[in-house]
């Protein structure tokens, strides 16, 4: 059914149907637009604008098509323009004259609108539970492996040691500011369109608070025009979800360097690896690569709507139906994202030994050598330059620093004598970064303490709240 037909002579040209038609992505929210309807009629049969009869008639033809829909008895017919042609059109074929007043005072801008958002709303909300479920994880790898000493890197070159707790804890704040961010969007974007008619309000005394407060919204959104035009909330969202692809394929980068022959800090579980045709030997990390690689796709939609919005003018036009395919995708693609990389942190086997190993080789305690110098009166410049000769010495000899004898320390500066050894341990150095956020013990468990009260104190997002 068309809801135009009456001033047109002639039939849609196919091609334009296809070309114009949204109802094969926009049927994604047809729970969102039949929930909005009903959120609708009941309010205009409180102001009186249609019966209470008629409304319980469309009400209850509408939830039965939302179930039918639900349990796949109802085909949604690709002939129809869009999903609210498609639930209109069953409506009025169940109910008669009583379902063609479903649409007073309503216009499909302000109604594609309200389903948009609705849908994006119930979105946010997913990724949000997706994410407090990753931070848990994180938070347990964090518990279990404060004195897995591990190098940091900077420039990819091993720098100072530190623990497997403090890298994740550093994912553990980027995802949680993740989570702040979706917040943010979802209480700027939860005003309620509904009301707004095609662009200029209507003449029906409609009660806007009331569809508003119905469908869980703070409040009516203000200005009608910006109501049916608004899709800066799809780009906030779609621009939080590119933060987090962002933070996860840094993230799958490190999973798959670490996963690397060469390094073996950790072994992926079996059950998140995959096998070469070819080379029976391999146990590639494609979920990390595939986490790393999909991240383009979600800039992509970022990009893609933010360009299609450009100069658009006011109120609706029809580009704005760009915004659903690329947003549906980058939605599905991170939710997907976010579970699977869950997974396989939580199953992947960590090995400590190799970790440690490799923090002790490569003069990750060059700067704690300095430090010991500067503590017995040394000038740190000094002691700079006296540790860089000492590397030096050591990588002739092919020696680490804790490998020297005492003599050999005392050769190249007096001022060393046998506790340096201690001062030097990986355990030591670590130990001794204890200023709140570095990676000392003390520090790490004041974190942990930190985290967790915010796990208690921030419930996931949730519509109903
Ligand atoms: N399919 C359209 C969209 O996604 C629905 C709104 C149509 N409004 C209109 N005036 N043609 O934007």
């Amino acid at each position: 059914m068309k809801l135009w037909g009456g001033r047109f002579t002639k039939e849609t040209n196919q091609l334009v149907h296809n070309f114009n038609a949204s109802i094969s992505f926009d049927q994604k929210f047809f729970k969102q637009d039949i929930d909005g309807s009903i959120a609708h009629v009941t309010m205009l049969s409180k102001q009186g604008i249609i019966s209470d009869d008629e409304k319980a008639v469309i009400i209850s033809a509408l939830n039965d098509i939302k179930t039918e829909l639900l349990e796949g008895t109802l085909q949604i017919d690709s002939s129809s323009e869009d999903i609210h042609s498609f639930v209109e059109a069953q409506l009025i074929a169940r109910t008669g004259d009583a379902g063609k007043k479903l649409h007073t005072g309503r216009s499909r801008n302000d109604q594609v609108a309200l389903d948009m958002k609705l849908y994006t709303r119930d979105e946010v909300v997913e990724v949000d539970h997706l994410l407090k479920h990753l931070l848990g994880t994180l938070l347990d790898m964090m518990e279990k492996n404060t004195e897995t000493y591990m190098p940091g890197f900077t420039h990819l070159q091993k720098a100072q040691p530190l623990t497997l707790a403090h890298h994740v804890g550093a994912y553990f704040e980027m995802f949680k500011r993740d989570r702040s961010r979706l917040k943010d969007i979802y209480n700027r974007m939860n005003y309620c369109p509904l009301g707004s008619g095609a662009l200029a309000g209507t003449t029906y005394p409609l009660d806007r608070d009331m569809t508003a407060s119905l469908l869980h919204f703070y409040g009516p959104t203000l200005n009608s025009m910006d109501s049916v035009a608004d899709r800066d909330y799809i780009i906030e969202f779609l621009s939080a979800l590119s933060t987090i692809m962002m933070h996860l394929s840094r993230f799958s980068e490190e999973i798959i360097i670490w996963n690397s022959n060469e390094y073996q800090f950790i072994e992926l579980d079996d059950a998140y690896s995959t096998g070469s045709s070819i080379m029976p030997q391999k146990k590639n990390p494609d979920i990390a690569e595939l986490v790393r690689g999909k991240t383009g796709r979600v800039y992509g939609a970022l990009m893609s709507i933010l360009t299609t919005m450009k100069s658009l003018p006011l109120a609706y036009n029809k580009d704005m139906q760009e915004d659903k395919e690329l947003t549906f995708d980058a939605i599905d693609t991170v939710k997907g994202c976010i579970s699977l990389f869950d997974g396989m942190i939580a199953t992947m086997k960590i090995n400590p030994d190799r970790m440690a190993k490799s923090a002790m080789n490569g003069f990750t305690n060059a700067t704690d050598a300095a430090d010991y110098l500067v503590k017995h009166g040394v000038p740190f410049r000094d002691a700079h330059g006296i540790i860089g000769q000492l590397v030096l010495y050591c990588i002739d000899h092919n020696k680490a620093l804790d490998d020297m004898s005492l003599d050999e320390f005392k050769a190249i500066c007096p001022v060393f004598e046998n506790d340096i050894y201690d001062a030097i341990s990986l355990k030591t150095c670590v130990e001794q970064r204890n200023t709140i956020g570095a990676p000392g013990t003390k520090a790490m468990a004041n974190v942990i303490a930190i985290n967790k009260k915010y796990m208690e104190e921030n419930d996931c997002l949730s519509v109903e709240s």
